[in-house]
């Protein structure tokens, strides 16, 4: 039976490119996920957007000195385009700058007002007499009252690592102004969710997932809550750049960023129906008890995914649709949180400001897609933190990528063209030998146990048993030896390129999800006209706040199960094949490592 799979990404922020440690830690898994999904017939969304407010945001702008709208925008259309040439295949890639979203997250605030689940208290905050406005805790830097040491954040000391009163800073400086001016405190109100209230609910909701939530998840935010409990948090700040809070008398303020962008999990889907043209098709990721939504985020996202972003929805309860539609129908709870831990690179920590990173867009310029989402996946940070090596980076593409599997696929597609005037052999199926059938059972079994780890999301498992199968069919072929015997018994040599040629058009599905730009070339090698993936593509969406760019992806017509051993026609007609992957020199690794730290 079908099943109802939406795949929710973290939301990246509008303030640095997108590097590989944020592919793998978010993007990358969940597109695989998604395009397991949809192989496999299931109803799959995909979704995610830029996070457009918040601090991070307008720091960056204001230290450009740009409109945050500009700065916004910027690295939206720069993260739209990387997803495209990289096969991130949202169904809907959009902003939390919308209309849409400012609505749907306004309700559900009100949702929670009305369930009791907020209230207000007022507060000293650091505000700025040459600004005339309030700043952030993130603007203020000041000497630790804890430590002596200089350059600590006013709610954090970086290097005692406690957590600060603002209010006792030593000699406060705002980051943007400097000695210009001098901070002062000042009285402001803000609204509070109270978790509290909601942390029964959230260790229960926790507890009910342990049979499969990653002890990376589960056990780290079950300790947090015993350790810390859960605290009420302000979801308001006094800032101009956000979504407005929608209660008469806060004019100027907005809700905090993390409050709102979390809702894009939901105002997503509402807004990928709607500009599809059926309004309510969200809803079957939403309303419907059968539904499961898995979340792809880094480590550091965990708290806000396993408490905040469930309590959030358990606080609303069917209030939300209430106020949104006039129904009284609840909305559902994530199934599961499969978040990554980080990557570094050559060892060290990835750090933009350093340029210690690989930057996507820029190694695309030199490397193919399916080359970096295959080390990326190879090397994923599951279950502890991972390294990009660019030694590792050659030796696993030439290696594995191209040895194993890219010429397996050529080699004996190629055969089969040249000695079988470019077609599949022609030959009598049920003449077919034992090694032949062995092999054929061997790569359909692969289906089953490839598809339970990536329906357990274990991504690395999933890629070395697909490769074990590659290696299954060269260990065949080696046995077989069609290349000689197709000089001394070209039928016996038939029966050997028939059954590998019918285990690669199986393999090609099994790579698909990790592999789609290859995949997809590969099928048309084999002879078939259709896709095994839809588009991507862009659209502007026009609203009250303007206009936004959002990536889209087209299904293909045809959308049955396709996750299963492939048939494949004898004497099937093939397109010249060419080889799928690049082997990689060896020079790269120090060319690449000489870019590390260069500043540009
Ligand atoms: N923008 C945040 C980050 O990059 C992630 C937000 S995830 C969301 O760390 F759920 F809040 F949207
Ligand atoms: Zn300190």
């Amino acid at each position: 039976m079908s099943e109802n799979i939406l795949v929710a990404v973290a939301w990246p922020y509008a303030n640095a490119e997108i590097h590989v440690g944020n592919l793998t830690g978010s993007h990358l898994p969940g597109d695989i996920v998604a395009r397991y999904h949809r192989l496999k017939g299931n109803k799959t969304l995909m979704i995610t957007g830029t996070d457009s407010h918040g601090t991070p945001v307008t720091m960056s702008a204001d230290k450009l000195g740009k409109p945050v709208e500009e700065v916004y925008k910027f690295y939206h259309e720069g993260f739209i385009e990387l997803f495209q040439k990289i096969g991130i295949s949202y169904d809907l890639y959009t902003t939390t700058h919308s209309e849409n979203h400012f609505k749907v997250a306004q309700n559900m605030f009100l949702a929670l007002q009305k369930n009791g689940f907020l209230f207000t208290k007022v507060e000293p905050q650091w505000f700025s007499p040459g600004l005339n406005r309030f700043l952030p805790d993130r603007y203020i830097e000041g000497t630790c009252y804890i430590c002596g040491s200089d350059g600590a954040r006013s709610d954090q000391c970086d290097v005692c690592g406690n957590v600060l009163d603002p209010a006792k800073l030593v000699n406060p400086k705002s980051k943007i102004e400097g000695d210009r001016s001098s901070p002062e405190l000042r009285e402001t109100e803000h609204f509070y969710i109270d978790l509290s209230k909601l942390e029964p609910d959230v260790k229960k909701y926790l507890q009910d997932r342990a049979s499969y939530m990653r002890d990376t998840v589960l056990g780290e935010s079950l300790r947090k809550i015993e350790a810390e409990g859960l605290k009420p948090r302000a979801i308001t700040r006094d800032l101009d750049w956000g979504i407005p809070v929608p209660v008469q008398g806060w004019e100027g303020k907005c809700l905090y960023v993390w409050f709102e962008a979390v809702i894009g999990y939901l105002s997503a889907p509402i807004e990928w129906a709607q500009i599809s043209g059926n309004k309510d098709a969200w809803r079957e990721w939403w309303t419907n008890p059968a539904a499961k939504q898995f979340h792809f985020i880094g480590k550091d996202n965990i708290f806000f995914h396993t408490s905040l972003w469930p309590a959030e929805l358990m606080g609303v309860g069917s209030a939300f649709m209430e106020l949104f539609a006039g129904e009284e129908i609840p909305l559902i709870v994530p199934y599961d949180v499969p978040a990554n831990q980080f990557m570094n690179l050559e060892g060290k920590k990835i750090s933009g400001s350093r340029n210690w990173a690989v930057w996507v867009r820029d190694a695309l310029t030199r490397f193919d897609p399916d080359a970096i989402r295959y080390y990326l996946t190879a090397n994923m940070p599951e279950a502890k933190d991972s390294d990009w090596d660019w030694a590792e980076f050659v030796a696993r593409n030439n290696n594995e990528l191209v040895a194993t599997w890219g010429n397996l696929a050529n080699r004996v597609l190629s055969f089969s063209y040249k000695h079988w005037e470019g077609r599949a052999p022609n030959v009598d199926a049920s003449a077919l030998r034992e090694a032949d059938l062995e092999l054929l059972k061997t790569i359909e079994n692969g289906f089953n146990v490839v598809g339970a780890e990536l329906e357990a999301v274990r991504l690395r498992s999933a890629l070395s048993e697909a490769l074990k199968l590659a290696t299954a069919v060269n260990q065949y072929l080696d046995a077989q030896s069609p290349w000689s015997a197709v000089k001394t018994d070209k039928e016996s040599a038939a029966k050997t390129i028939y059954t590998a040629l019918k285990a690669v058009n199986s393999l090609k599905v099994i790579f698909a999800p990790f592999l789609p730009f290859t995949c997809e070339k590969l099928h048309k090698f084999l002879g078939y006209e259709s896709t095994l993936f839809g588009e991507q593509y862009t659209e502007t969406v026009k609203d009250a706040l303007g206009e936004h760019l959002v990536l889209r992806y087209r299904p293909p017509a045809r959308n049955e199960n396709q996750w299963k051993a492939a048939e494949l026609e004898p004497g099937q007609k093939l397109n010249q094949p060419a080889p799928l992957f690049r082997k990689l020199d060896p020079s790269v690794v120090e060319e690449e490592r000489a870019r590390l730290g260069a500043q540009s």
